[in-house]
């Protein structure tokens, strides 16, 4: 029998602009390669928990982690991706991943977009911030993060990173949770 963890963190991890927005409903509107790359090394051997329209636009699952995707349509599938019609099932496919596993890491992400962070950040202990100094326009279909209690988070500024080419000056925030919370 696999053991299901009991106690189990869920992160959020974003990149979010000056003004909330961070993508445009189809896809992102920066282009930061370092962050990518953090975000690889945040995610890597987790679940990761998406909207159907984030799954559509990075177009496939990423390698060493699971792609469950949330949609209301019971019918939707496709190759690489668990899909669930619910919030409470996709924690519980995520658990049993992480169950199933012998490499997964206790965690599962909250890997967006806009109606998926507004579902899922009751849920999560931390969030990890790429806070990008500008206030892009993203057109009529643009994807927000949520707003933050005030006094419910602890931010940390991890590393402050300078405007370079055509790349904005961004941030790395990590912001816990200052009561835990697990699922
Ligand atoms: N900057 C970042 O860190 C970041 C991260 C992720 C995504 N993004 C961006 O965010 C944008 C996408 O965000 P979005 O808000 O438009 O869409 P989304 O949250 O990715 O997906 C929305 C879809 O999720 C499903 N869904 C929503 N609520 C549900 C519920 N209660 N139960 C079951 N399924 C539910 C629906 O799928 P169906 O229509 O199939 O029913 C809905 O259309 C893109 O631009 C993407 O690039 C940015």
């Amino acid at each position: 029998m696999i053991a299901m963890p009991e106690k189990t963190e869920m992160i959020a991890v974003v990149a979010m602009a000056e003004n909330r927005i961070i993508g445009d409903g189809n896809g992102l509107i920066w282009r930061l390669p370092d962050d990518l790359r953090r975000v690889k090394a945040l995610t890597m051997g987790c679940p990761l928990i998406m909207g159907r329209k984030t799954w559509d636009s990075i177009g496939g699952p990423l390698p060493g982690r699971a792609s469950i995707v949330l949609t209301r349509n019971p019918k939707w599938k496709a190759e690489g991706a668990i899909a669930v019609t619910d919030l409470m099932a996709a924690v519980a496919a995520a658990k049993g991943w992480i169950a199933a596993m012998p490499e997964a890491r206790n965690a599962i992400i909250l890997f967006g977009g806009g109606q998926i962070y507004e579902m899922g950040i009751a849920l999560c202990n931390r969030i990890e911030l790429t806070y990008i100094k500008a206030s892009p326009s993203a057109g009529p279909q643009a994807a927000l993060f949520p707003v933050l209690e005030d006094n419910a988070w602890k931010r940390v500024i991890e590393a402050e990173i300078a405007a370079k080419d055509t790349a904005p000056a961004y941030r790395y925030d990590r912001l816990t949770r200052k009561t835990p919370v697990f699922v």
